[in-house]
């Protein structure tokens, strides 16, 4: 019977080692890179608000969905959204979903390991002092070096490929667990301090205001595409990281519980480290709207300035480096395991080939930053924006609209039910309530909308 299938890849130790696999899955360069420059970039406080919604209806669902899948799939997501479809006497195509989220992990880990490798060298750079009492336009200088610069950029993107992918080749089992256990507590730890610091740089209250005042004239349709993307993009869902996660997850663990520790401790990162940044950016009169280099240049100004800055900014872009690790692996397992899974080749080999390819393609990020920053793909964008839209707007979400739905309406009910185990049955029908209708919903509006809203208005003659 399918309940008793183990997976082949191995279990987790313990719910805690789910947990904290999934959370580090979670956090990552999204919550301290990518939300605050998105905020800055979206005008602050009603993106903020779109983006905890997006989390608490769309978000949290849809990841008791992906995770209940994996589980009782107990395969990598292409196989397991295939068989549970069969189980379900539902059409076996369910799997390209599982596909497209493959696809969309590797596309995504290329420009991930591009920007980790930015992690990487600012290690160095702090713990070297650099930028010891330097003023904001000579951290912005170094920045912009750093981009102009391919050779270097490549070569941070290929360590951070080969680490990512000796970490996937040895199993998730040997290695990260104990590697994630003490770090993901650092990381708090720091962020904590590094908030400390910015209560007391002068501008708090300006940053947090700018976070939390919710100005709705500043919110564009395109920006609350933006925030649903950046939900799936922060709790790493939509593309079967999370449900080959729960395909290791033991029977026993509670689903909701453990779902809600995980989003809950992702968003906190998030909103913490976007206080930590917005005041300093606000006290240095520098703009929230500047883009992916916004952590790259406030935080070592901010250390530069601190008592210890050398050894905490140094420390702190170790944990943004490990942060970024723990997830990217996320992003390759699904397709490893499946390639694994079909017997095509060992792990290691698999490893290989699919980190060469990943690698490969990540060349276009790096040079979308210098020599290639004029040629565009979608819309205008270069090959990194491009990217990032084409994942994180539109693969993300139509990954867990379809995801929303095969849990929702698809599955055997006896099937969900056993699996999530719920303990009370108001909260199981909320759920229900929300992955059939609520999340598919938001999802689909807010897609339909952005994306053609011209042709919607010409059609409505408004
Ligand atoms: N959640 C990760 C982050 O916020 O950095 C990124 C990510 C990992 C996205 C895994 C998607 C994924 F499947």
């Amino acid at each position: 019977m399918a309940a008793e299938k183990q997976s082949i890849h191995g279990v987790w130790g313990s719910r805690w080692i789910f947990i904290l696999a999934a959370t580090g899955s979670a956090v990552g360069l999204g919550n301290i890179w990518k939300f605050p420059y998105i905020a800055g970039e979206n005008g602050g406080g009603a993106f903020v608000l779109v983006y905890l919604l997006c989390i608490a209806i769309v978000g949290i669902p849809i990841m008791m969905g992906e995770v209940l899948i994996g589980r009782r799939g107990r395969n990598s997501p292409i196989n397991a959204m295939r068989a549970l479809a069969l189980e379900a006497q539902a059409s076996p195509f369910w799997k390209y979903v599982g596909w497209m989220g493959a696809i969309a992990g590797l596309l995504i880990l290329s420009y991930y390991s591009v920007i980790a490798g930015w992690a990487i060298i600012y290690i160095f750079r702090l713990g070297s002092g650099q930028f010891e009492s330097a003023d904001a336009a000579t951290v912005q200088n170094a920045f912009d070096g750093l981009l102009a610069d391919p050779i270097m950029l490549t070569a941070l993107h290929t360590l951070f490929m080969v680490m990512t992918m000796v970490v996937v080749a040895r199993g998730v089992n040997r290695g990260l667990e104990a590697a994630i256990r003490i770090l993901m507590p650092a990381l708090f730890v720091l962020l904590a301090i590094l908030l400390g610091y910015s209560v007391t740089s002068g501008a708090f209250e300006q940053g947090a205001k700018f976070l939390f005042d919710f100005d709705f004239s500043k919110l564009s349709s395109e920006s609350i595409l933006i925030a649903l993307g950046h939900a799936f993009f922060t709790l790493s869902l939509g593309m079967g990281a999370i449900m080959v996660y729960g395909a290791y997850m033991p029977k026993k663990a509670s689903i909701g519980s453990t779902v809600l520790i995980v989003a809950g401790m992702d968003t906190l990162v998030a909103l913490v480290a976007g206080l930590a940044i917005f005041p300093i950016v606000f006290a240095n009169n520098m703009e929230p709207g500047a883009g992916p280099g916004l952590l790259f240049v406030t935080l070592p100004i901010a250390f530069g300035q601190m008592p210890g800055g050398m050894i905490f900014g140094s420390l702190f872009f170790l944990l943004v480096t490990f942060a970024a690790w723990s997830s990217s692996i996320s992003l390759i397992e699904p397709l490893v395991a499946w390639v694994v899974e079909k017997g095509l080749m060992n792990r290691n080999k698999a490893a290989l080939l699919l980190g060469v390819i990943t690698w490969s393609l990540g060349l276009g990020t790096v040079v979308s930053f210098n020599v290639g920053s004029d040629v565009s793909f979608l819309m205008g964008k270069n090959f990194f924006d491009s990217l990032d839209y084409l994942t994180a707007n539109i693969m993300l979400p139509l990954g867990g609209l379809l995801v929303a739905i095969f849990a929702g309406w698809t599955m055997k009910r006896t099937t969900v039910e056993k699996e999530l185990n719920m303990a009370s049955y108001g909260v199981y029908a909320l759920w229900t309530i929300t992955v059939r209708l609520i999340s598919p919903a938001a999802v689909i509006v807010v897609m339909i909308w952005t994306l053609f809203q011209e042709q919607i208005k010409a059609m409505l003659g408004w």
